[in-house]
Protein backbone atom coordinates (compact mmCIF):
# COMPACT_ATOMS: atom_id res chain seq x y z
CA UNK A 1 0.00 0.00 0.00
CA UNK A 2 1.54 3.25 -0.94
CA UNK A 3 0.10 6.91 0.72
CA UNK A 4 0.09 10.04 -1.62
CA UNK A 5 -1.54 12.99 -0.31
CA UNK A 6 -2.48 14.23 -4.41
CA UNK A 7 -3.29 11.24 -6.83
CA UNK A 8 -2.94 12.03 -10.26
CA UNK A 9 -3.92 9.78 -12.92
CA UNK A 10 -3.15 11.17 -16.53
CA UNK A 11 0.11 12.70 -17.77
CA UNK A 12 -1.51 15.39 -20.65
CA UNK A 13 -2.31 19.04 -19.85
CA UNK A 14 -4.66 18.54 -16.96
CA UNK A 15 -3.23 16.46 -14.90
CA UNK A 16 0.25 17.71 -15.41
CA UNK A 17 -0.88 21.62 -14.87
CA UNK A 18 -2.21 20.67 -11.66
CA UNK A 19 -0.08 18.44 -10.11
CA UNK A 20 2.67 21.34 -11.27
CA UNK A 21 0.61 24.19 -9.01
CA UNK A 22 -0.45 21.74 -5.88
CA UNK A 23 2.73 20.47 -5.47
CA UNK A 24 4.30 24.27 -5.42
CA UNK A 25 1.55 25.19 -2.98
CA UNK A 26 2.68 22.29 -0.65
CA UNK A 27 6.06 21.51 -1.14
CA UNK A 28 6.05 19.00 1.84
CA UNK A 29 2.91 17.01 0.77
CA UNK A 30 3.42 14.33 -1.66
CA UNK A 31 2.10 14.01 -5.35
CA UNK A 32 1.83 11.10 -7.42
CA UNK A 33 1.01 11.43 -11.22
CA UNK A 34 0.55 7.71 -12.78
CA UNK A 35 0.28 7.13 -16.52
CA UNK A 36 -0.42 4.48 -18.08
CA UNK A 37 2.42 5.03 -21.05
CA UNK A 38 5.60 6.89 -21.50
CA UNK A 39 5.53 10.49 -19.37
CA UNK A 40 4.41 12.47 -22.37
CA UNK A 41 2.11 10.19 -24.60
CA UNK A 42 -1.18 12.00 -24.56
CA UNK A 43 -3.68 13.75 -26.60
CA UNK A 44 -2.36 16.73 -25.86
CA UNK A 45 0.96 15.89 -27.27
CA UNK A 46 -0.89 15.88 -30.93
CA UNK A 47 -2.61 19.01 -30.51
CA UNK A 48 -1.86 21.15 -33.76
CA UNK A 49 -4.33 24.36 -33.83
CA UNK A 50 -3.62 25.64 -31.13
CA UNK A 51 -5.40 27.49 -27.68
CA UNK A 52 -8.70 29.57 -28.07
CA UNK A 53 -7.78 32.78 -25.85
CA UNK A 54 -8.73 36.51 -26.55
CA UNK A 55 -5.17 37.84 -26.13
CA UNK A 56 -6.19 41.35 -28.67
CA UNK A 57 -8.66 43.01 -27.34
CA UNK A 58 -8.65 45.54 -30.16
CA UNK A 59 -9.89 43.13 -32.82
CA UNK A 60 -11.82 40.34 -30.41
CA UNK A 61 -13.29 40.44 -27.49
CA UNK A 62 -14.35 38.17 -24.38
CA UNK A 63 -18.20 38.36 -25.76
CA UNK A 64 -17.00 37.38 -29.14
CA UNK A 65 -15.19 34.09 -28.11
CA UNK A 66 -18.54 33.94 -25.67
CA UNK A 67 -21.47 34.05 -28.34
CA UNK A 68 -18.55 31.70 -30.47
CA UNK A 69 -18.87 29.30 -28.53
CA UNK A 70 -22.69 29.33 -27.40
CA UNK A 71 -23.48 29.10 -30.91
CA UNK A 72 -20.98 26.17 -31.18
CA UNK A 73 -22.39 24.27 -28.81
CA UNK A 74 -25.74 24.65 -30.06
CA UNK A 75 -27.87 25.77 -26.86
CA UNK A 76 -26.41 22.89 -24.35
CA UNK A 77 -23.49 25.29 -22.85
CA UNK A 78 -23.70 26.20 -19.39
CA UNK A 79 -23.42 30.24 -20.06
CA UNK A 80 -21.79 30.60 -16.59
CA UNK A 81 -18.76 28.29 -17.29
CA UNK A 82 -18.14 29.81 -20.96
CA UNK A 83 -17.74 33.10 -19.38
CA UNK A 84 -16.20 31.97 -16.64
CA UNK A 85 -13.41 29.96 -18.93
CA UNK A 86 -12.92 32.52 -21.78
CA UNK A 87 -12.02 35.47 -18.85
CA UNK A 88 -9.63 33.12 -17.47
CA UNK A 89 -7.44 32.19 -20.61
CA UNK A 90 -5.23 35.28 -20.97
CA UNK A 91 -3.98 34.21 -17.10
CA UNK A 92 -3.54 30.86 -17.79
CA UNK A 93 -1.82 31.97 -21.13
CA UNK A 94 0.65 34.39 -19.31
CA UNK A 95 1.24 30.93 -17.11
CA UNK A 96 1.85 28.96 -19.64
CA UNK A 97 4.80 31.42 -21.57
CA UNK A 98 6.11 31.56 -17.87
CA UNK A 99 6.77 27.95 -17.54
CA UNK A 100 8.67 28.32 -21.03
CA UNK A 101 5.64 27.61 -23.71
CA UNK A 102 7.03 29.02 -26.88
CA UNK A 103 4.27 30.69 -29.25
CA UNK A 104 4.54 31.77 -33.02
CA UNK A 105 5.08 35.72 -33.14
CA UNK A 106 4.52 38.06 -35.87
CA UNK A 107 7.27 40.31 -37.32
CA UNK A 108 5.83 42.90 -34.36
CA UNK A 109 6.77 40.81 -32.01
CA UNK A 110 2.59 40.02 -31.21
CA UNK A 111 1.51 36.84 -30.75
CA UNK A 112 0.39 35.11 -34.59
CA UNK A 113 -3.35 34.08 -33.90
CA UNK A 114 -5.02 31.43 -36.24
CA UNK A 115 -8.61 30.73 -37.24
CA UNK A 116 -10.44 27.59 -36.98
CA UNK A 117 -13.85 26.36 -37.25
CA UNK A 118 -16.90 28.34 -35.88
CA UNK A 119 -14.18 31.74 -34.79
CA UNK A 120 -15.26 34.85 -35.36
CA UNK A 121 -11.92 36.31 -35.44
CA UNK A 122 -8.01 35.24 -35.68
CA UNK A 123 -7.26 34.22 -31.94
CA UNK A 124 -5.67 30.46 -31.71
CA UNK A 125 -2.38 30.83 -30.05
CA UNK A 126 0.04 28.50 -31.45
CA UNK A 127 3.05 27.18 -31.82
CA UNK A 128 3.34 26.22 -35.59
CA UNK A 129 1.12 22.73 -36.16
CA UNK A 130 3.03 21.60 -32.78
CA UNK A 131 0.93 23.30 -30.20
CA UNK A 132 0.21 20.15 -28.02
CA UNK A 133 4.49 18.99 -27.93
CA UNK A 134 5.01 22.12 -26.78
CA UNK A 135 2.86 22.64 -24.26
CA UNK A 136 3.60 18.74 -22.85
CA UNK A 137 7.59 19.57 -23.27
CA UNK A 138 6.84 22.78 -21.07
CA UNK A 139 4.91 21.51 -18.35
CA UNK A 140 6.46 18.01 -17.61
CA UNK A 141 9.64 20.14 -17.70
CA UNK A 142 8.11 22.14 -14.70
CA UNK A 143 7.01 18.53 -12.97
CA UNK A 144 10.77 17.40 -13.33
CA UNK A 145 11.65 20.23 -11.32
CA UNK A 146 9.36 19.52 -8.56
CA UNK A 147 10.94 17.20 -5.86
CA UNK A 148 7.54 16.70 -4.30
CA UNK A 149 6.00 15.20 -7.93
CA UNK A 150 6.91 11.47 -8.37
CA UNK A 151 5.78 10.32 -12.07
CA UNK A 152 4.95 6.59 -12.73
CA UNK A 153 5.00 5.86 -15.72
CA UNK A 154 3.60 2.39 -17.81
CA UNK A 155 1.25 2.66 -14.64
CA UNK A 156 -2.48 1.54 -15.56
CA UNK A 157 -5.24 2.50 -13.23
CA UNK A 158 -8.34 0.26 -13.49
CA UNK A 159 -10.54 0.84 -10.52
CA UNK A 160 -11.03 3.50 -7.78
CA UNK A 161 -11.37 2.54 -3.98
CA UNK A 162 -14.21 3.64 -2.81
CA UNK A 163 -16.27 3.69 0.37
CA UNK A 164 -19.57 5.60 0.77
CA UNK A 165 -19.34 7.48 -1.79
CA UNK A 166 -15.76 8.65 -1.24
CA UNK A 167 -12.77 8.31 -3.12
CA UNK A 168 -10.07 6.87 -0.78
CA UNK A 169 -7.38 6.08 -3.80
CA UNK A 170 -6.97 3.73 -6.70
CA UNK A 171 -5.80 0.22 -7.52
CA UNK A 172 -2.89 0.92 -10.05
CA UNK A 173 -1.07 -2.08 -12.22
CA UNK A 174 2.89 -1.81 -12.84
CA UNK A 175 2.74 -2.77 -16.58
CA UNK A 176 6.59 -3.77 -16.11
CA UNK A 177 6.21 -5.90 -13.23
CA UNK A 178 3.10 -7.03 -13.21
CA UNK A 179 2.29 -5.69 -9.36
CA UNK A 180 -0.67 -4.21 -8.47
CA UNK A 181 -0.57 -1.36 -6.03
CA UNK A 182 -3.25 -0.10 -2.99
CA UNK A 183 -2.70 3.97 -3.71
CA UNK A 184 -4.37 5.27 -0.36
CA UNK A 185 -4.95 9.00 -1.43
CA UNK A 186 -6.16 12.44 -0.09
CA UNK A 187 -7.27 13.60 -3.33
CA UNK A 188 -7.52 11.98 -6.51
CA UNK A 189 -7.59 13.08 -9.70
CA UNK A 190 -8.90 11.83 -13.01
CA UNK A 191 -6.93 13.44 -15.87
CA UNK A 192 -7.58 10.60 -18.13
CA UNK A 193 -8.47 12.20 -21.82
CA UNK A 194 -10.50 11.13 -24.56
CA UNK A 195 -12.27 7.72 -26.00
CA UNK A 196 -10.69 7.34 -29.89
CA UNK A 197 -10.21 4.53 -29.54
CA UNK A 198 -13.43 2.89 -29.30
CA UNK A 199 -14.28 4.03 -32.87
CA UNK A 200 -10.53 2.60 -34.20
CA UNK A 201 -10.72 5.24 -36.87
CA UNK A 202 -9.48 8.15 -34.75
CA UNK A 203 -7.11 11.59 -34.53
CA UNK A 204 -6.42 10.34 -31.17
CA UNK A 205 -3.14 7.85 -29.93
CA UNK A 206 -3.69 4.72 -28.35
CA UNK A 207 -3.68 5.76 -25.32
CA UNK A 208 -7.18 7.21 -25.31
CA UNK A 209 -9.80 4.70 -24.28
CA UNK A 210 -12.25 6.14 -21.93
CA UNK A 211 -10.74 4.34 -19.03
CA UNK A 212 -11.53 7.50 -16.42
CA UNK A 213 -15.13 7.86 -17.59
CA UNK A 214 -15.30 4.20 -16.93
CA UNK A 215 -13.99 3.84 -13.89
CA UNK A 216 -16.02 6.50 -12.85
CA UNK A 217 -18.88 4.93 -13.76
CA UNK A 218 -17.80 2.21 -12.13
CA UNK A 219 -17.98 3.80 -8.54
CA UNK A 220 -21.24 5.63 -9.03
CA UNK A 221 -20.05 9.30 -10.46
CA UNK A 222 -22.23 11.16 -12.43
CA UNK A 223 -21.69 10.98 -16.46
CA UNK A 224 -23.60 12.98 -18.61
CA UNK A 225 -23.92 13.84 -22.82
CA UNK A 226 -21.92 11.08 -23.74
CA UNK A 227 -23.59 11.06 -26.87
CA UNK A 228 -21.98 14.45 -28.03
CA UNK A 229 -18.83 13.04 -30.21
CA UNK A 230 -16.88 15.24 -32.11
CA UNK A 231 -15.93 13.80 -35.46
CA UNK A 232 -12.79 16.35 -37.40
CA UNK A 233 -13.71 16.76 -40.50
CA UNK A 234 -10.10 16.24 -42.03
CA UNK A 235 -8.44 13.48 -40.97
CA UNK A 236 -6.08 12.05 -44.17
CA UNK A 237 -7.69 9.38 -45.60
CA UNK A 238 -6.32 6.49 -44.69
CA UNK A 239 -8.47 3.13 -45.40
CA UNK A 240 -6.81 0.91 -42.66
CA UNK A 241 -8.41 1.42 -38.82
CA UNK A 242 -5.78 3.09 -36.33
CA UNK A 243 -4.86 6.38 -35.57
CA UNK A 244 -5.29 8.78 -38.49
CA UNK A 245 -3.10 11.51 -38.99
CA UNK A 246 -5.22 15.09 -38.29
CA UNK A 247 -4.46 17.91 -41.12
CA UNK A 248 -5.82 20.87 -38.68
CA UNK A 249 -8.93 22.95 -39.12
CA UNK A 250 -6.47 25.59 -38.90
CA UNK A 251 -5.00 24.43 -42.48
CA UNK A 252 -8.51 26.04 -43.24
CA UNK A 253 -8.31 29.07 -40.79
CA UNK A 254 -5.07 29.37 -43.82
CA UNK A 255 -7.59 29.08 -46.86
CA UNK A 256 -7.65 26.05 -47.65
CA UNK A 257 -10.95 24.21 -49.12
CA UNK A 258 -12.63 21.44 -49.37
CA UNK A 259 -13.78 19.86 -52.77
CA UNK A 260 -15.72 16.37 -54.03
CA UNK A 261 -13.73 14.61 -56.60
CA UNK A 262 -14.91 16.57 -58.83
CA UNK A 263 -13.97 20.09 -57.68
CA UNK A 264 -17.18 21.21 -55.97
CA UNK A 265 -16.55 23.24 -53.05
CA UNK A 266 -19.49 21.71 -51.23
CA UNK A 267 -19.35 23.48 -48.37
CA UNK A 268 -20.78 26.52 -49.72
CA UNK A 269 -24.22 24.51 -50.36
CA UNK A 270 -24.58 23.95 -46.39
CA UNK A 271 -23.42 26.44 -44.45
CA UNK A 272 -22.57 30.56 -45.17
CA UNK A 273 -19.04 30.25 -43.00
CA UNK A 274 -18.64 28.04 -45.58
CA UNK A 275 -15.37 25.68 -45.17
CA UNK A 276 -14.77 27.24 -41.34
CA UNK A 277 -18.18 26.33 -40.54
CA UNK A 278 -18.24 24.26 -37.24
CA UNK A 279 -16.71 20.89 -36.99
CA UNK A 280 -20.26 19.39 -36.79
CA UNK A 281 -21.92 21.19 -39.55
CA UNK A 282 -18.30 20.45 -41.62
CA UNK A 283 -18.35 16.66 -40.31
CA UNK A 284 -22.28 15.87 -41.54
CA UNK A 285 -21.68 17.42 -44.82
CA UNK A 286 -19.06 15.55 -45.32
CA UNK A 287 -20.28 12.53 -44.10
CA UNK A 288 -23.79 13.58 -46.42
CA UNK A 289 -21.85 14.64 -49.53
CA UNK A 290 -20.01 10.71 -49.10
CA UNK A 291 -22.89 8.97 -48.90
CA UNK A 292 -24.26 11.05 -52.32
CA UNK A 293 -21.39 10.01 -54.35
CA UNK A 294 -20.13 6.46 -52.77
CA UNK A 295 -16.47 8.23 -52.86
CA UNK A 296 -14.34 7.22 -50.02
CA UNK A 297 -12.96 10.86 -49.50
CA UNK A 298 -12.96 13.98 -49.71
CA UNK A 299 -10.49 16.89 -50.84
CA UNK A 300 -8.50 19.44 -49.30
CA UNK A 301 -6.92 21.72 -51.87
CA UNK A 302 -4.50 23.98 -50.42
CA UNK A 303 -2.81 24.44 -54.25
CA UNK A 304 -3.27 28.24 -53.80
CA UNK A 305 -1.64 28.89 -51.04
CA UNK A 306 1.61 30.37 -51.12
CA UNK A 307 4.11 27.20 -50.32
CA UNK A 308 6.61 28.97 -48.12
CA UNK A 309 4.24 30.39 -45.75
CA UNK A 310 2.42 26.94 -45.47
CA UNK A 311 5.57 25.24 -45.12
CA UNK A 312 6.26 27.90 -42.35
CA UNK A 313 2.73 27.74 -40.50
CA UNK A 314 2.59 23.99 -41.02
CA UNK A 315 5.68 21.92 -40.97
CA UNK A 316 4.92 18.88 -39.69
CA UNK A 317 1.64 18.99 -42.05
CA UNK A 318 3.60 19.36 -44.99
CA UNK A 319 6.62 16.78 -44.08
CA UNK A 320 3.49 13.70 -43.16
CA UNK A 321 1.37 14.58 -46.77
CA UNK A 322 5.25 14.51 -48.54
CA UNK A 323 6.37 11.07 -46.58
CA UNK A 324 3.14 9.92 -47.97
CA UNK A 325 3.81 10.66 -51.70
CA UNK A 326 1.17 14.00 -51.09
CA UNK A 327 3.05 17.37 -52.61
CA UNK A 328 0.36 19.60 -50.82
CA UNK A 329 1.88 22.17 -53.80
CA UNK A 330 0.14 20.29 -56.10
CA UNK A 331 -2.33 17.57 -55.32
CA UNK A 332 -5.32 18.04 -53.09
CA UNK A 333 -5.07 15.96 -49.54
CA UNK A 334 -7.72 13.39 -49.19
CA UNK A 335 -9.28 13.96 -46.04
CA UNK A 336 -12.35 12.05 -44.06
CA UNK A 337 -14.24 12.67 -41.22
CA UNK A 338 -12.66 10.75 -37.60
CA UNK A 339 -13.62 10.82 -33.95
CA UNK A 340 -11.66 13.36 -32.50
CA UNK A 341 -13.04 14.34 -28.93
CA UNK A 342 -15.47 13.56 -26.06
CA UNK A 343 -18.06 17.13 -25.26
CA UNK A 344 -19.39 14.99 -22.23
CA UNK A 345 -18.01 12.69 -19.87
CA UNK A 346 -17.75 12.68 -15.47
CA UNK A 347 -19.81 15.54 -14.56
CA UNK A 348 -17.67 18.05 -12.90
CA UNK A 349 -18.90 21.80 -10.90
CA UNK A 350 -16.82 24.78 -11.31
CA UNK A 351 -14.07 23.65 -8.37
CA UNK A 352 -13.89 20.41 -10.58
CA UNK A 353 -15.42 18.22 -8.27
CA UNK A 354 -17.29 14.70 -8.94
CA UNK A 355 -20.22 13.77 -7.51
CA UNK A 356 -17.63 11.33 -5.42
CA UNK A 357 -16.17 12.71 -2.19
CA UNK A 358 -12.42 13.62 -2.63
CA UNK A 359 -12.50 12.91 -6.76
CA UNK A 360 -11.71 14.99 -8.72
CA UNK A 361 -11.66 15.39 -13.17
CA UNK A 362 -10.38 17.12 -15.47
CA UNK A 363 -9.94 17.64 -19.30
CA UNK A 364 -11.33 15.67 -22.00
CA UNK A 365 -12.62 13.44 -19.52
CA UNK A 366 -14.63 15.53 -17.84
CA UNK A 367 -18.09 17.33 -18.41
CA UNK A 368 -17.71 20.93 -17.59
CA UNK A 369 -20.97 22.52 -19.31
CA UNK A 370 -18.39 24.47 -21.74
CA UNK A 371 -18.72 22.84 -24.98
CA UNK A 372 -22.71 21.51 -24.87
CA UNK A 373 -23.27 19.85 -27.82
CA UNK A 374 -19.83 20.70 -29.89
CA UNK A 375 -17.29 21.83 -28.91
CA UNK A 376 -15.42 24.98 -30.41
CA UNK A 377 -12.14 24.45 -32.11
CA UNK A 378 -9.29 24.76 -29.84
CA UNK A 379 -11.13 25.34 -26.40
CA UNK A 380 -10.14 22.13 -24.99
CA UNK A 381 -6.55 22.86 -24.07
CA UNK A 382 -8.22 26.00 -22.47
CA UNK A 383 -10.73 23.92 -20.48
CA UNK A 384 -8.34 21.75 -19.31
CA UNK A 385 -5.78 25.10 -18.58
CA UNK A 386 -8.62 27.10 -16.32
CA UNK A 387 -9.99 23.79 -14.44
CA UNK A 388 -6.99 22.41 -13.69
CA UNK A 389 -6.52 26.12 -11.67
CA UNK A 390 -9.34 25.77 -10.31
CA UNK A 391 -9.33 22.70 -9.09
CA UNK A 392 -6.05 23.47 -7.46
CA UNK A 393 -7.07 26.55 -6.06
CA UNK A 394 -10.38 24.71 -4.31
CA UNK A 395 -7.45 22.60 -2.81
CA UNK A 396 -4.90 25.00 -1.77
CA UNK A 397 -7.78 26.04 0.58
CA UNK A 398 -9.27 22.25 1.70
CA UNK A 399 -8.32 20.58 4.83
CA UNK A 400 -7.59 17.00 4.39
CA UNK A 401 -10.09 14.30 5.50
CA UNK A 402 -8.74 10.73 4.31
CA UNK A 403 -5.79 10.83 6.76
CA UNK A 404 -6.98 7.36 7.84
CA UNK A 405 -6.77 4.39 5.61
CA UNK A 406 -10.11 2.30 6.77
CA UNK A 407 -9.74 -1.19 7.82
CA UNK A 408 -11.94 -2.31 5.19
CA UNK A 409 -10.19 -1.54 2.29
CA UNK A 410 -7.92 -4.42 0.98
CA UNK A 411 -5.07 -5.17 -1.21
CA UNK A 412 -6.15 -6.11 -4.79
CA UNK A 413 -6.28 -9.83 -4.81
CA UNK A 414 -3.46 -11.43 -6.61
CA UNK A 415 -4.14 -15.11 -6.57
CA UNK A 416 -2.45 -17.08 -9.40
CA UNK A 417 -4.92 -16.78 -12.33
CA UNK A 418 -4.40 -17.23 -16.14
CA UNK A 419 -4.07 -14.37 -19.15
CA UNK A 420 -6.46 -14.20 -20.81
CA UNK A 421 -5.12 -14.65 -24.93
CA UNK A 422 -3.93 -11.05 -26.10
CA UNK A 423 -5.60 -12.34 -30.20
CA UNK A 424 -9.01 -12.80 -28.09
CA UNK A 425 -8.68 -8.98 -26.85
CA UNK A 426 -7.58 -7.76 -30.36
CA UNK A 427 -10.78 -9.50 -31.99
CA UNK A 428 -13.07 -8.43 -29.50
CA UNK A 429 -12.27 -5.01 -29.67
CA UNK A 430 -12.43 -4.53 -33.74
CA UNK A 431 -16.03 -5.80 -33.55
CA UNK A 432 -16.87 -3.54 -30.69
CA UNK A 433 -15.09 -0.56 -32.88
CA UNK A 434 -16.71 -1.81 -36.36
CA UNK A 435 -20.14 -1.86 -33.98
CA UNK A 436 -19.46 2.13 -33.45
CA UNK A 437 -18.83 3.22 -36.41
CA UNK A 438 -21.34 1.37 -37.95
CA UNK A 439 -24.05 2.35 -35.40
CA UNK A 440 -23.27 5.02 -33.05
CA UNK A 441 -21.05 7.18 -36.02
CA UNK A 442 -21.78 10.46 -37.41
CA UNK A 443 -25.48 10.21 -38.07
CA UNK A 444 -27.33 7.59 -36.05
CA UNK A 445 -30.67 5.79 -35.89
CA UNK A 446 -33.02 4.14 -32.97
CA UNK A 447 -33.17 1.15 -34.31
CA UNK A 448 -29.50 1.20 -34.82
CA UNK A 449 -28.99 2.29 -31.25
CA UNK A 450 -31.03 -0.41 -29.71
CA UNK A 451 -29.48 -3.13 -31.76
CA UNK A 452 -25.82 -1.72 -30.21
CA UNK A 453 -26.83 -1.47 -27.22
CA UNK A 454 -28.13 -5.61 -27.02
CA UNK A 455 -25.00 -6.76 -28.23
CA UNK A 456 -22.89 -4.24 -25.84
CA UNK A 457 -24.59 -5.98 -23.47
CA UNK A 458 -23.78 -9.02 -24.25
CA UNK A 459 -20.13 -8.31 -24.24
CA UNK A 460 -19.95 -6.48 -21.25
CA UNK A 461 -21.31 -9.51 -19.74
CA UNK A 462 -18.52 -11.62 -20.93
CA UNK A 463 -15.79 -9.54 -20.40
CA UNK A 464 -16.54 -8.68 -16.62
CA UNK A 465 -16.72 -12.36 -16.73
CA UNK A 466 -12.97 -12.68 -17.82
CA UNK A 467 -12.08 -9.67 -15.67
CA UNK A 468 -12.48 -11.95 -13.17
CA UNK A 469 -11.19 -15.06 -14.16
CA UNK A 470 -8.29 -13.40 -15.48
CA UNK A 471 -4.64 -11.97 -14.57
CA UNK A 472 -5.15 -8.09 -14.31
CA UNK A 473 -3.60 -6.67 -17.94
CA UNK A 474 -3.88 -3.07 -19.06
CA UNK A 475 -5.46 -4.21 -22.32
CA UNK A 476 -8.33 -6.49 -20.98
CA UNK A 477 -9.59 -4.11 -19.15
CA UNK A 478 -8.97 -1.25 -21.60
CA UNK A 479 -11.70 -3.25 -23.96
CA UNK A 480 -13.72 -3.41 -20.67
CA UNK A 481 -13.57 0.22 -20.35
CA UNK A 482 -14.12 0.85 -23.72
CA UNK A 483 -17.67 -1.49 -23.66
CA UNK A 484 -18.90 0.83 -20.69
CA UNK A 485 -18.16 3.79 -22.94
CA UNK A 486 -19.73 2.29 -25.48
CA UNK A 487 -23.03 1.62 -23.75
CA UNK A 488 -22.76 5.23 -22.48
CA UNK A 489 -23.39 6.65 -25.62
CA UNK A 490 -25.43 4.26 -26.95
CA UNK A 491 -28.02 4.86 -24.20
CA UNK A 492 -27.43 8.38 -24.00
CA UNK A 493 -28.19 9.02 -27.40
CA UNK A 494 -30.83 6.66 -26.86
CA UNK A 495 -32.30 9.06 -24.36
CA UNK A 496 -31.72 12.02 -26.14
CA UNK A 497 -34.81 13.00 -28.54
CA UNK A 498 -33.79 16.08 -30.58
CA UNK A 499 -30.72 16.63 -32.92
CA UNK A 500 -27.91 19.07 -31.16
CA UNK A 501 -24.71 20.18 -32.51
CA UNK A 502 -22.88 17.15 -33.39
CA UNK A 503 -25.69 14.57 -32.34
CA UNK A 504 -28.02 13.28 -35.67
CA UNK A 505 -30.85 11.05 -34.99
CA UNK A 506 -33.20 10.03 -37.34
CA UNK A 507 -35.62 7.37 -36.32
P1 LIG B 1 -4.70 13.70 -22.47
O1 LIG B 1 -3.78 14.72 -22.98
O2 LIG B 1 -5.24 12.73 -23.44
O3 LIG B 1 -3.95 12.90 -21.32
C1 LIG B 1 -4.54 11.74 -20.76
C2 LIG B 1 -3.48 11.02 -19.95
O4 LIG B 1 -4.06 10.00 -19.17
C3 LIG B 1 -2.42 10.34 -20.81
O5 LIG B 1 -1.17 10.58 -20.21
C4 LIG B 1 -2.79 8.86 -20.70
O6 LIG B 1 -1.70 7.99 -20.90
C5 LIG B 1 -3.29 8.81 -19.28
N1 LIG B 1 -4.19 7.69 -18.97
C6 LIG B 1 -5.35 7.36 -19.59
N2 LIG B 1 -5.90 6.29 -19.00
C7 LIG B 1 -5.09 5.94 -17.97
C8 LIG B 1 -5.11 4.91 -16.99
N3 LIG B 1 -6.08 3.99 -16.95
N4 LIG B 1 -4.11 4.85 -16.09
C9 LIG B 1 -3.08 5.74 -16.12
N5 LIG B 1 -3.01 6.73 -17.05
C10 LIG B 1 -4.01 6.83 -17.94
N6 LIG B 1 -7.53 20.74 -28.46
C11 LIG B 1 -7.32 22.07 -28.53
O7 LIG B 1 -7.81 22.83 -27.68
N7 LIG B 1 -6.56 22.60 -29.53
C12 LIG B 1 -6.00 21.82 -30.50
O8 LIG B 1 -5.30 22.32 -31.38
C13 LIG B 1 -6.22 20.43 -30.46
N8 LIG B 1 -5.71 19.62 -31.42
C14 LIG B 1 -5.85 18.27 -31.28
C15 LIG B 1 -5.25 17.43 -32.22
C16 LIG B 1 -5.29 16.06 -32.05
C17 LIG B 1 -4.63 15.16 -33.05
C18 LIG B 1 -5.99 15.51 -30.95
C19 LIG B 1 -6.05 14.03 -30.75
C20 LIG B 1 -6.63 16.34 -30.05
C21 LIG B 1 -6.57 17.71 -30.20
N9 LIG B 1 -7.18 18.57 -29.29
C22 LIG B 1 -6.98 19.92 -29.39
C23 LIG B 1 -7.87 18.05 -28.12
C24 LIG B 1 -6.93 18.15 -26.92
O9 LIG B 1 -5.61 17.84 -27.32
C25 LIG B 1 -7.32 17.21 -25.81
O10 LIG B 1 -8.68 17.28 -25.54
C26 LIG B 1 -6.56 17.58 -24.54
O11 LIG B 1 -5.19 17.61 -24.79
C27 LIG B 1 -6.86 16.56 -23.46
O12 LIG B 1 -5.98 16.75 -22.40
P2 LIG B 1 -6.13 15.82 -21.12
O13 LIG B 1 -5.02 16.19 -20.21
O14 LIG B 1 -7.51 15.86 -20.64
O15 LIG B 1 -5.91 14.33 -21.70
C1 LIG C 1 -7.13 21.11 -35.14
O1 LIG C 1 -6.01 21.59 -35.14
O2 LIG C 1 -7.86 21.05 -36.13
C2 LIG C 1 -7.68 20.56 -33.87
C3 LIG C 1 -8.12 21.66 -33.01
C4 LIG C 1 -9.00 21.16 -31.92
O3 LIG C 1 -9.33 19.99 -31.83
O4 LIG C 1 -9.41 21.99 -31.09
Amino acid sequence: MIHTNYLIIGSGVAGLTFAVKIAEQFPDKKVTIVTKANEDESNTKYAQGGIAIVSDKDGDSYQKHIADTLICGDGLCDKSVVEMVIAEGPKRLKELIEWGAKFDKNTNGNLNLGKEGGHSENRVVHHKDQTGQEIERAILSQVHQKKNITVLDHHFAFDLIIEKNRCLGAYVLDQKTKDIYTFHSDFTLLATGGIGHLYGHTTNPVIATGDGIAIAFRAKAEIKEMEFIQFHPTALYDASTGTSFLISEAVRGFGAYLRTKNGHRFMLDYDERGDLASRDIVSQSIDLELKKSSDECVYLDCTHIDLEDFVKHFPMIYEHCKSVGINIAKDWIPVVPAQHYLCGGIVVDKTGKTSIENLFACGECSRTGLHGANRLASNSLLEALVYSDKIYTYLANTSFKNSQFRDTVSDWNMIEKPILNPVYIDEMKAKLQLLMRQNAGIVRNGSDLIAAKNQLNHWQDEIEEKTKNYQVRANLWELYNLIVIGQLIVQQSIERTENRGGFVKFN
